[in-house]
């Protein structure tokens, strides 16, 4: 499935511009945060029924590819900026297919650990579910991963202070003050030094995903992150990355 598009910037800028289209906008945001988690239980749930008998179960999940993608050029991005290699993170709204956290697991070493995060009772135990089902196949073990119900903005310095990064889903606090709540409770969390990857998007991307702005964020932080990348794929992938340092 492809969405491979951002739309001419005339064209977006035109829609986002128009008043009278916000609440349709906000509705689509919305419905499509709301599907998004409806076909991540879907899946999910078909993953583990399947994780005994097919050969490469995540692929069932239409987005698994793009997801892929995603989480190659997050960690790519870390790279390039030097970030010494990662050993603990944290994905806030990880939800029932926790895909970028697998995939995050994959990529740390033996040592490492994912520390993953939802408000949803129900999502965070189909994802453990899930993270069980898979963990002897793919995994060194399911204790490389752990599962916590939280909103992410009560985590606190406890949970986020030992973490080298720290992602944040696209549809945490889908609005914009909610997400900037959240934005500025985490990095209170987080020690100085490690990253915040914030998914984003831009053009007509925005009209399935939320935006976030720069320069939001590092008001709401007041001065606590540096933005240290964005990257804006035209491609399969749907999402932006903002990659911010804690200063
Ligand atoms: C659709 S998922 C996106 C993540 C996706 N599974 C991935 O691997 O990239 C979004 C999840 O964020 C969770 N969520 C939304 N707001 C949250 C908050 N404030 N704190 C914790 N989780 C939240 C939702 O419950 C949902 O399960």
């Amino acid at each position: 499935m492809t969405f491979p598009f951002h739309g001419t910037a005339s064209l977006s800028a035109a829609l986002f511009a128009d008043t009278t289209l916000r609440p349709t906008l906000a509705t689509l945001l919305t419905a499509a945060s709301r599907a998004e988690a409806e076909m991540e239980v879907y899946y999910s749930r078909l993953i583990v029924a399947s994780s005994s008998s097919t050969p490469s179960p995540l692929a069932l999940f239409p987005y698994a590819a793009s997801c892929r993608s995603l989480v190659r050029l997050e960690l790519a991005l870390l790279a390039a900026l030097g970030a010494a290699p990662l050993s603990a993170v944290a994905f806030l709204g990880s939800s029932a297919l926790p895909l970028s956290a697998l995939l995050l697991a994959q990529s740390l070493p033996s040592s490492g650990h994912v520390l993953n995060v939802d408000n949803d009772a129900t999502a965070l135990a189909q994802g453990e579910r899930l993270a069980l089902a898979l963990g002897i196949a793919c995994l060194a073990g399911p204790s490389r991963l752990a599962f916590l119900r939280a909103d992410a903005a009560q985590l606190g310095a406890t949970l986020l202070g030992g973490q080298d990064a720290v992602w944040l889903a696209a549809p945490v606090g889908p609005m914009a003050g909610d997400k900037m709540d959240v934005v500025r409770s985490v990095v209170d969390g987080m020690r100085v030094g490690a990253w915040l990857v914030v998914r984003s998007a831009v053009g007509l991307r925005r009209v399935v995903c939320a935006e976030v702005e720069v320069e939001a964020v590092v008001r709401a932080c007041e001065g606590k992150v540096r933005l240290a990348v964005e990257a804006h794929p035209s491609n399969e992938v749907i999402n932006s990355v903002l990659v911010f340092q804690r200063i």
